[in-house]
């Protein structure tokens, strides 16, 4: 065999055996670093030799920037039916003993499974490589998924050991584990971009996302708990779920076979609790007839089969007092409303304050001044008002409804149609919109400026000593010191933070600035295609969209922000005081935006340069490069021996085949004239 072919074989091998012992086994046996090593050099020979590279190979699994174009349906083979459920121990007994009489003289026994609160999936494995995965959908049909779940490192590409059927269907609950749920409702709070309310809704959220690579970012992780197919190794489920983990498939241990109606409430009572303590979200137990001949016998009704039942552990609830409803205003002047209550005790935390989302949603509601309110934790992190005690109303208790004007500055609320949310357009005059961006400008992702929190910009703005993220830079050790609590250390302390924060790169200064719309990833974007703020502020609505993922929301928002004067004076101020308006010379040289909104398919070897050296000049050029020829190709960029598939799809699409002295010619031309 090929060396280099056998070299990767190994790498694929051990690289998939590494993550099936972090990711399933929670036992890693090596450390990130040399697992960073290998993958790596896995990636360098697959580039080399692409015809040795396998779309399940272990290097897939970071996804791309690339957008799926939508989602393919299909029909499952067998629907995707529900379980039918209660919340009674005694209901799940009933069900037992009515198994046990459809099945006169028989021994029963019964699986216990936790109930996963996550989002269903149907993976398909052929020859012990996943072929498909698909979604619930209407339980008919669903979407396919496949390139989102390659991204998730528990569910194996290829399978481990022996005795899988030839082709097979196993079915779990794709789940965001709680720690992976808080981290992006953090980061969404910060981005002020709407939270999710559960994990579950974050887990199909994300599974429905056309980018890979976010996909790949957030974490998700799945619990396999149904096999099928024609040909499974044992007659019974719990066996077959066993086998399944031996080939390398996350199977809870919480699984257990029990014997008698005891042992099924036992289970129920110890996991009542136990599940506070998983690290995923759970919403009930799940209880199935072993043997597959008796499940058959059983059958199934129109929606559920008769050989299985979910328990559902109560929503935790508590019923408190309304003290008052807050309007809070954020950076970007969204107004939320917040229920302020009496403090009570729920799920082990005290509650105090639950979040009434929107208008809408309060509405709904129908909240009257001091009505008593159902307030639920179920799989959620944040407490939700969901319902309210009429029974205990004042007679004359008035309604409460959503403020007109600004409850900071009074400015009239405006809301924009077809948008759940009602904002304050008063952005230069109204305090909390002014300190939250001078907050979000000094934070640890944009200016980093150590020293200043929350506390500080606002005791920083009462004491007259800023009125904007430039004032900043004109702080002195003596201003600071006038501060409560500052000393001569916490004020060199910041007076270092906003020096350091001269060397912060171009790309974090644009999402320092707060412009609605702009995150973390599109400043990037924004900072590569157009290099210097001037090119920025200059581009028109119609120009930043030609930019890779500036739809016109964002291009609108962009340019309404340069729009302003009190922006322009704020930005030429920082610029005075040394914050970096454009990205380094160095990394200037030879660029352009010569291929802004260019998809670039690089092919073949080169002679010139590296095909790693082409992909670095596509991108300092502003454009994209991407693996594979679609609709969406502008060119490509041909070396020798491009492969006669892609020539072939090319020629069909009618896409321009460019050589690369023809490419570099197409550049040397745009960088003189520049
Ligand atoms: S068995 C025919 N087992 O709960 C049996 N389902 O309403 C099919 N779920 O859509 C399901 N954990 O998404 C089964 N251990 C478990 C489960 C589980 C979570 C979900 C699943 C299904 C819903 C049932």
């Amino acid at each position: 065999m090929d060396p280099v072919k056998q070299r990767i074989e190994e790498l694929t091998e051990a690289l998939n055996r590494h993550n099936h012992n972090y990711y399933v086994l929670n036992a890693p046996t090596i450390s990130d670093h040399d697992f960073d090593h290998m993958l790596k050099e896995l990636e360098a020979l697959e580039k080399e030799h692409p015809e040795y590279a396998d779309p399940l190979s272990p290097t897939q699994r970071v996804g791309s920037d690339l957008a799926l174009k939508g989602f393919e349906q299909v029909l499952h083979e067998r629907p995707m039916l529900s379980l039918g459920n209660t919340y009674s121990v005694a209901e799940v007994d009933e069900f037992v003993q009515r198994c046990r009489e459809g099945l006169p003289g028989e021994e029963v026994t019964i699986v216990g499974e936790l109930k996963f609160d996550g989002t269903s999936i149907s993976l398909l494995y052929e020859e012990g490589r996943l072929v498909r995965a698909v979604t619930r959908g209407d339980g008919e049909k669903g979407d396919v998924v496949t390139e989102n779940v390659k991204t998730i490192r528990s569910i194996p590409l290829r399978l481990q050991g022996t005795g899988w059927p030839r082709r097979f269907e196993i079915r779990g609950e794709i789940v965001l584990p709680w720690k992976a749920f808080e981290k992006l409702n953090e980061e969404r709070a910060f981005n002020e971009e709407p939270l999710f309310a559960n994990p579950r809704n974050a887990a199909s959220g994300t599974l429905k996302m056309q980018n890979t690579a976010e996909v790949a970012r957030r974490g998700l992780d799945a619990y396999l708990y149904y096999l099928l197919g024609d040909e499974l190794p044992f007659d019974n489920h719990y066996d077959n779920m066993m086998a399944a983990r031996s080939w390398g498939f996350k199977v809870s241990d919480a699984m257990t076979k029990l014997h008698s109606i005891e042992e099924v409430d036992q289970y129920i009572s110890h996991w009542d609790s136990a599940r506070k303590e998983l690290p995923v979200a759970t919403d009930g137990l799940v209880f199935k007839v072993n043997s597959l001949r008796q499940q058959l016998n059983l059958g199934f009704t129109a929606k559920s089969p008769r050989w299985a039942i979910a328990y559902k552990f109560a929503a935790e609830r508590a019923l408190t007092r309304l003290r008052f409803v807050s309007f809070e205003v954020g950076r970007s002047g969204i107004i939320t409303p917040v229920a302020n209550l009496e403090p009570v005790l729920l799920s082990g935390t005290i509650v105090k304050r639950a979040s009434l989302h929107n208008d809408d949603i309060m509405q709904g509601l129908d909240i009257h001044e001091s009505d008593m309110l159902y307030v639920e934790k179920g799989g959620e992190i944040i407490p939700k008002i969901t319902g309210v005690d009429t029974s205990q109303r004042e007679p004359d208790a008035p309604a409460i409804h959503f403020c007109h004007n600004c409850p900071s500055c009074g400015t009239k609320l405006i809301r924009a149609e077809g948008e759940a949310a009602w904002i304050c357009p008063n952005k230069y005059g109204c305090i909390p919109q002014i300190t939250g961006r001078v907050e979000h400008f000094v934070g640890r992702r944009m200016m980093n400026i150590d020293g200043i929190g929350e506390e500080t910009v606002a005791d920083l703005f009462q004491a007259g000593l800023i009125h904007d993220a430039a004032d900043l830079y004109t702080l002195t050790a003596a201003d600071l010191m006038l501060i409560p609590g500052f000393g001569q250390r916490s004020a060199e302390r910041i007076l270092q933070g906003l020096k350091d924060s001269l060397n912060v790169g171009f790309e974090r200064v644009i999402y320092a600035l707060s412009i609605p719309f702009v995150g973390e990833t599109v400043a990037k974007k924004l900072a590569r295609a157009t290099r210097s703020i001037d090119t920025l502020m200059a581009m028109t609505a119609e120009q930043l969209t030609a930019i890779d993922d500036i739809g016109p929301r964002i291009a609108e928002s962009i340019v309404s922000f340069f729009a302003e004067p009190v922006n322009r004076q704020i930005i030429e101020r920082l610029r005075g005081y040394g914050l970096q308006m454009e990205l380094p010379e160095s990394d200037a040289a030879n660029t352009s935006t010569r291929l802004a909104g260019k998809t670039v398919v690089i092919s073949g070897t080169f002679a010139r340069h590296s095909r790693d050296e082409y992909k670095k000049i596509i991108e300092d050029n502003g454009g994209k490069n991407t693996g594979s020829i679609s609709k969406k190709t502008d060119f490509i960029l041909a070396g020798d021996n491009m492969g006669p598939a892609k020539l072939e799809k090319a020629s069909k699409l009618g896409i321009p085949i460019i050589n690369e002295n023809e490419f570099l010619e197409m550049l040397e031309n745009n960088n003189n004239q520049s």
